[in-house]
């Protein structure tokens, strides 16, 4: 007898029948059968970005098919996306002004709210995340209040459960913190429960990595840092148990949904998420991912439509329940195809 090569299976002796796990790929109906990862609209959650104005809609250059929309706009879109079978949308505000403190992002009439009330009116059954950040209404870049060369925490967390109160007052169903602060889930779970939206959800980016790959979502969003990086709080793409750490604390202070970011350089964060708390676990397929997937293929060099399915399965098959991406309107269209 040989020892098997994985323990607790049977190696193969000569006597024995040959072992051929191409059996059951021979042919479609056999591979569905045995298919252990389904992608389904279900999954997929939208980005939009969500400018000041009227009838505006306007590409972001390095990434096709992805649009700053004012809010008319924006309706329109939520209109489809609710159509296409996509269950929820993911809000991110560009305000006409910035100032030091974000402003634009606590503001009660500020595009994000704004976006929110004219959806739910709308499309009342479409769910409604609201991204959480002061990067894109501070005038110097950066996600909180900056002090000297401090990017400052207790301070700047006040200033988002504030902006995740005046979202969910406008009538977002989760908010989603995106700044990666010490503490900010449970100042924001507080604030929410304290003004009586007990049964909010939040979805936080608990596992969030300094990454350049969301370098085209700054050019959508304008949030590029004028000075510094955010190193001081994302973290360190090396890291792997302090991901956990991160969750571990998240999941402590009230989240509901814990998210890694970015998804396809961290498949192996999202599988030890998932296998150690169980949790309602997302992904976000960022910018630069899907930036990467289309310059390839309108350069002719890879089958985007194939390698979008790809990644995808590949972020589910990780662990993810759900996927945060740009790809999601054509992911889907391509499932209806397969239907
Ligand atoms: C911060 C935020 C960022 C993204 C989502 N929320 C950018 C950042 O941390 O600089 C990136 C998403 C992407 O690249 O698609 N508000």
């Amino acid at each position: 007898m040989q020892t098997p090569l994985v323990p607790g299976t049977y190696s193969r002796t000569e006597t024995e029948p040959f072992k051929r796990l191409r059996r059951t790929r021979m042919t479609e109906p056999l591979r569905s059968m045995v298919r252990e990862t389904e992608l389904s609209k279900n999954d997929f959650i939208y980005p939009l970005f969500v400018v000041e104005g009227k009838n505006f809609k306007k590409e972001v250059s390095s990434m096709p098919g992805v649009y700053q929309m004012s809010v008319d706009h924006i309706v329109r879109e939520c209109v489809d996306v609710k159509k296409m079978g996509i269950p929820a949308v993911i809000l991110f505000g560009i305000p006409k002004e910035k100032d030091e403190v974000g402003s634009g992002a606590y503001d009660e009439l500020g595009i994000v709210q704004q976006a929110t009330r004219a959806i739910k009116k709308e499309v009342p059954e479409l769910v409604v995340i609201t991204d959480v950040c002061l990067c894109e209404y501070t005038s110097h870049g950066h996600c909180g209040i900056v002090r000297g060369n401090e990017i400052v925490n207790d301070e700047s967390i006040e200033l988002l459960a504030k902006e995740a109160l005046t979202h969910t007052q406008a009538g977002a169903d989760m908010v989603a913190p995106s700044d990666m602060f010490d503490g900010r889930v449970k100042a924001i779970r507080s604030i929410l429960d304290e003004n009586g939206f007990k049964n909010i959800p939040i979805m936080s980016y608990a596992a969030k990595y300094a990454s350049g790959f969301y370098g085209p979502f700054r050019e959508a969003a304008e949030s590029t840092p004028h000075f510094g990086d955010r190193r001081s709080h994302q973290m360190d793409p090396a890291n792997s148990n302090e991901a956990l750490r991160e969750v571990e604390q998240d999941i402590i202070e009230g989240a509901d949904i814990v998210m890694v970011k970015p998804a396809t350089p961290y498949l192996d964060i999202i599988r030890r998420v998932k296998d150690r708390f169980g949790m309602p676990t997302a992904a976000y397929n960022v910018s630069g991912e899907f930036s990467m997937v289309k310059a390839a293929a309108q350069n002719g060099w890879i089958d985007g439509e194939r390698v979008m399915m790809e990644m995808l399965t590949g972020i589910k098959r990780a662990g993810a329940d759900m996927i945060l991406t740009y790809f999601a309107k054509e992911a889907s269209a391509v499932l209806d195809k397969q239907k």
